[in-house]
């Protein structure tokens, strides 16, 4: 192994505003969101490198499954990989890990797993989750939930871990429901946003769904860099609420937000029992997550999906968004991406796998180079029978350069 620098005895050039306007201006893609939007001729997603970071069958760490992947970026330049590790069944109930790989070197390699947290014997354990990084003060938070499904317990937990060094070490649980409540709230599965615009700028936003009762969507708000948590004033009901839904009823589920540059909030949600369309719910907030209003809920027709947790990500001025994009099935994992702040989808989508495949979660690297400026990751849930199989991460060049 050749000498790796360690990247956080470096200073952070991309904590520096306006780094992008030093001498990378010609790089085109790096300053997209301060010179206008690329254009489609600049967009040639590709592949340029896939890996395995978990697989089920109780080969690793003797867990049975690993499934509901997260990644997230540090101010470091290091990636985090997060998933469930399902000790004893494939199960969304029952006793789990949460699995840890990180990588140095922008995906190339990954450490051994690593158990962060250990449920024990639950019989209703823990559940992803989001992981949210507060750039401002160097933080990583993973937000994850205990008797969801209340299964032999009688009581759901909102917990937090936090790392204060890229993710090495975590501090102890918190039970983050002695402050908000004991309402169930399942977070992500994705990541939560820091606003980097206003209003709000800086505030931390972690979107969930509640029980397929009581479900729709609420974000839980930090102001204060993760001190204090509070839900939004008025979250986004499912209709009838409370009550037991049928299919065609109005059923917002797992979620993930982005920020766009004008300081509102897209949610992009799961349509559970598919009102109007086997498609995605969308709901945009201008107010930083206090209200997710009725009136500004969409579904958008060219985002087909089976009913999963997809994922979201906003990247040099384009969005973008992964999911199995199938009417009724776990198949086919596609990429799709946006010039027009996700109100329409580039004709052309980039099909990552054509199997079955399930979960997905994206990040990017924000550093000051080309190659970070040009890249994003995924990772999901991959099968060659079953979206259970494995968890795989695909790195993409977003120019279609190596
Ligand atoms: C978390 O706090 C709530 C509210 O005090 C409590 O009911 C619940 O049992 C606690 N959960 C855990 C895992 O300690
Ligand atoms: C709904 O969206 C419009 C813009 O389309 C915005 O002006 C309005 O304030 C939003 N409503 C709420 C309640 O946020
Ligand atoms: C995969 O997704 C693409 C893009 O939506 C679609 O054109 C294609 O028909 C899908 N394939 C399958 C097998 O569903
Ligand atoms: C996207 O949103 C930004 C900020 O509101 C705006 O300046 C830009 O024109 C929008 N782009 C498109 C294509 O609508």
């Amino acid at each position: 192994m050749g000498a790796r620098r360690d990247p956080r005895r470096r200073s952070h050039p991309w904590a520096r505003p306006g780094f992008c306007l030093r001498p990378l201006l010609f790089l085109g893609l790096c300053c997209w969101e301060t010179r206008g939007v690329a254009t489609p001729d600049q967009v040639k997603p590709m592949i340029t490198m896939e890996q395995l970071l978990w697989v089920s069958g109780s080969v690793i760490g003797e867990v049975n499954t690993f499934r509901v992947p997260l990644i997230a970026a540090t101010p470091h330049g290091t990636l985090l990989a997060f998933s469930e590790a399902r000790k004893h069944s494939a199960s969304d109930t029952g006793a789990k890990f949460i699995a840890l790989r990180r990588s140095l070197d922008k995906g190339a390699t990954w450490t051994p797993t690593s158990f962060i947290v250990d449920d024990g014997s639950l019989k209703d354990g823990l559940n992803l989750g989001a992981v949210v990084v507060d750039s401002e003060k160097d933080m990583v938070f993973l937000v994850y939930t205990l008797c969801a499904h209340y299964n032999q317990c009688p009581t759901a937990s909102t917990m937090i871990i936090r790392s204060r060094d890229d993710g090495i070490t975590w501090s102890i649980p918190r039970n983050l429901s002695e402050d908000i409540g004991t309402t169930m709230f399942a977070p992500g599965p994705g990541y939560g946003i820091q606003k980097r615009y206003e209003p709000k700028k800086g505030r931390l936003i972690v979107c969930g769904h509640g029980t397929l009762l009581q479900d729709g969507i609420s974000c839980l708000l930090s102001d204060d860099h993760g001190l204090n948590w509070r839900y939004g004033r008025q979250p986004l009901h499912g209709i009838p609420y409370g009550k037991m839904k049928q299919r065609s009823d109005f059923n917002p589920d797992e979620c993930q937000p982005y920020e766009l540059p004008d300081g509102s909030v897209v949610i992009n949600a799961r349509n559970q029992n598919f009102y109007h369309c086997s498609c995605r719910i969308v709901v945009r907030s201008y107010d930083a997550c206090d209200t997710l209003p009725l009136e500004n809920v969409t579904f958008d027709d060219t985002l087909v999906d089976p009913a999963v947790a997809a994922g979201a990500l906003v990247k040099s001025g384009l969005v973008f968004f992964s999911n199995p994009a199938h009417e009724t099935r776990r198949v086919n994992m596609t990429l799709r991406w946006s010039f027009t702040n996700g109100s329409s989808w580039w004709k052309e989508p980039l099909q990552i796998w054509s199997g079955a495949s399930g979960y997905s979660s994206m990040t990017s690297l924000d550093g000051a180079g080309p190659e970070d400026a040009h890249s994003l990751f995924i990772i999901y849930e991959k099968g060659r029978f079953k979206y259970t199989e494995s968890v795989s991460v695909v790195k993409i060049s977003i120019n279609g350069e190596l």
